[in-house]
């Protein structure tokens, strides 16, 4: 079955931030930990018109979403997330694909990525290069792997 990426209806949405909740507790995290980045995890109809979402799903099953925030010549992965049980098929690189092509038809000359410290790798493994740290915007006092990929 050939993986489908396309722009969700805005009904898929919930499900879709819940999807992005499963996938990032696979990293350990606690109760408290996750719902402290459930706003961040979010994803709202506005978001429809001011970023860029796809989902990738093969079959009728949703397995994955990503969102690309244009600025000027930046673009910003905002989300990658992928369900548990789709991961290590292929899914995020696709999902990335994407993401790089949004980006590109955008005019953006690069995009950033602030990392969860276990998907960092996955980012560099795709040519993304380390740029430093940022705090977390969701919980106080957190740093995260900021990583920047040349268009
Ligand atoms: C990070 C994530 C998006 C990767 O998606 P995925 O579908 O599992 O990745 P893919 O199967 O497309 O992997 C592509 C390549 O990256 C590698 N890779 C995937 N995850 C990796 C990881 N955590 N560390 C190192 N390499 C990784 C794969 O082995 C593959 O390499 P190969 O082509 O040499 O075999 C997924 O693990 C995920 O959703 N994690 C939880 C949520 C999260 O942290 N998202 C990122 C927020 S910044």
């Amino acid at each position: 079955m050939p993986l489908l990426i396309r722009v969700p209806d805005v009904e898929e949405l919930p499900a879709l931030s819940e999807l992005c909740m499963r996938s990032k507790a696979v990293w350990g995290y606690d109760a408290a930990f996750m719902e402290a980045c459930r706003g961040e995890l979010s994803l709202h109809p506005r978001d429809l018109a001011s970023s860029r979402i796809a989902i990738a799903a093969r079959g009728g099953n949703v397995l994955g979403v990503a969102q690309v925030r244009m600025a000027g010549d930046e673009a910003d992965l905002v989300k990658l997330f992928v369900e548990p049980a789709a991961m290590r098929s292929g899914v995020g690189q696709a999902l990335f694909a994407w993401a790089v092509d949004a980006a590109r038809a955008s005019g953006a000359a690069r995009m950033t990525i602030e990392a969860d410290p276990d998907a960092a790798p996955f980012y560099r493994r795709l040519g993304a290069r380390d740029a430093g740290l940022v705090p977390s915007g969701s919980i106080a006092g957190r740093m995260l792997p900021k990583l920047v990929l040349a268009l």
